[in-house]
């Protein structure tokens, strides 16, 4: 019989059954009042999860959610600071040049964090209408302090906070409230453990203002106020909402509430850290320095002379996949996601399976030395 396929790469993560039900339930009228009934009841606990003013969840993905933070933000001639950490950190630089706004870069070398109080020191020398920062990037697996950079543009009155939650949010602490996020935007397929398709936004009063402030915008689908009326009364239409994911969202929330979210971040913290240990006793590496890794995704770094494609293909042979390397680290790493509604039976299974795999390529001898450092 062939090995069922666990999906631990950073996104889409496993889905667990009750999740799945409702992808599965016959779909009805977006009108229909016990439908109207779940959306609300999906924007009502967003905002109070997460502290928001206004919350958004749209069709799409992650990506559509970055450019919608910036559409409804920024205007051309506008000035931004990308913080980036990777690949993702990146994304926003492209897409933030197409509209002609000026873009200032501070990046790291992957695996590290770029220093705050350099942050700092280049916000006291030019306005910037926004900031952005990628809170787990996922090609680095490095997570930025957002608290510490929260408190560098709390006193400036001008400067939006955006946040990349797409691999970390309902699995790393974020609060728009107590960390001074002006938009938190994030996508259905990885910490939520629904299947991909949502991008999800949460803004603050500040961000809501300065959409005002830009009036008319040039786009349609990405404009806060043609989904807002939605958001307060989804008897209304603008687009069609896609009524089975926003059932399956609600069921994921209803987990995370039932976990209780500072849990749920607990929970991540110390699976992430047991993953890591177990891992390093096998003999890899970990990119992300120490006092930066993510709870969500490990980049795991081959020990020299190791076969990428070969080690990938094997690991999937035994039932686990994982993702490969981005940019530089093609080849020299895998990048294991560990994030949203997986359990101990997942764990041990991912690192079971990496230990066959090893015996297999005649990396090791022996096998459990990995699962009792999970153990441990
Ligand atoms: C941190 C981060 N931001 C943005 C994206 C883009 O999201 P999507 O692939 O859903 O468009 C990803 C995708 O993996 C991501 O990891």
């Amino acid at each position: 019989m062939k090995n069922q396929k666990l999906c631990m790469i950073p996104g889409p993560t496993p889905v667990v059954r009750s999740i799945q039900d409702e992808m599965g339930r016959e779909t009805v009228s977006f009108k229909d009042p016990s439908f109207v009934e779940d959306f609300l009841s999906v924007i009502k606990d967003m905002k109070n999860l997460w502290s928001s003013e206004e919350a958004f969840v749209i069709s799409g993905s992650g990506t559509l959610a970055m450019e919608m933070a910036i559409a409804n933000t920024l205007k051309e001639g506008d000035n931004c600071l990308v913080i980036s950490h990777g690949y993702f950190g990146d994304r926003f630089i492209d897409m933030l040049k197409k509209r002609r706004i000026n873009v200032d870069v501070m990046n790291s070398k992957w695996g590290q964090t770029v220093c705050v109080s350099d942050i700092k020191q280049k916000l006291r020398g030019k306005t910037y209408q926004a900031v952005t920062v990628t809170h787990v990037d996922t090609s680095t697996g490095v997570r930025a302090n957002i608290i510490e950079i929260g408190k560098a543009v709390y006193d400036l009155e001008n400067t939006l906070l955006i946040v990349d939650g797409v691999c970390s949010t309902a699995a790393e602490k974020e609060n728009l409230k107590e960390m001074n996020i002006d938009i938190l935007l994030s996508a259905s397929q990885k910490a939520f453990g629904v299947a991909p398709g949502l991008a999800l936004l949460w803004t603050s009063q500040k961000a809501m203002k300065r959409r005002e402030e830009l009036g008319e915008i040039r786009d349609t689908y990405l404009d806060f106020y043609k989904w807002l009326p939605i958001m307060h009364n989804p008897m209304k239409y603008f687009g069609t909402p896609p009524v089975n994911l926003i059932w399956a969202l609600k069921e994921s929330l209803s987990i995370i509430k039932k976990e209780g979210l500072d849990n749920r971040f607990n929970r991540h913290i110390k699976d992430s850290k047991r993953i890591r240990e177990a891992l390093i006793e096998l003999g890899f590496g970990v990119l992300a320095d120490e006092e930066s890794q993510a709870s969500t995704l490990t980049n795991v770094l081959y020990p020299d002379g190791f076969d990428d494609t070969l080690f990938r293909q094997e690991l999937a042979n035994q039932g686990v996949v994982v993702a490969g390397g981005l940019g530089d680290y093609a080849g020299k790493l895998f990048r294991l996601g560990h994030m949203g509604n997986i359990d101990e039976h997942t764990i041990f299974s991912t690192i079971s399976a990496i230990e066959r795999v090893l015996i297999k390529m005649g990396k090791t001898e022996q096998i459990g030395k990995g699962l009792n450092k999970l153990l441990s």
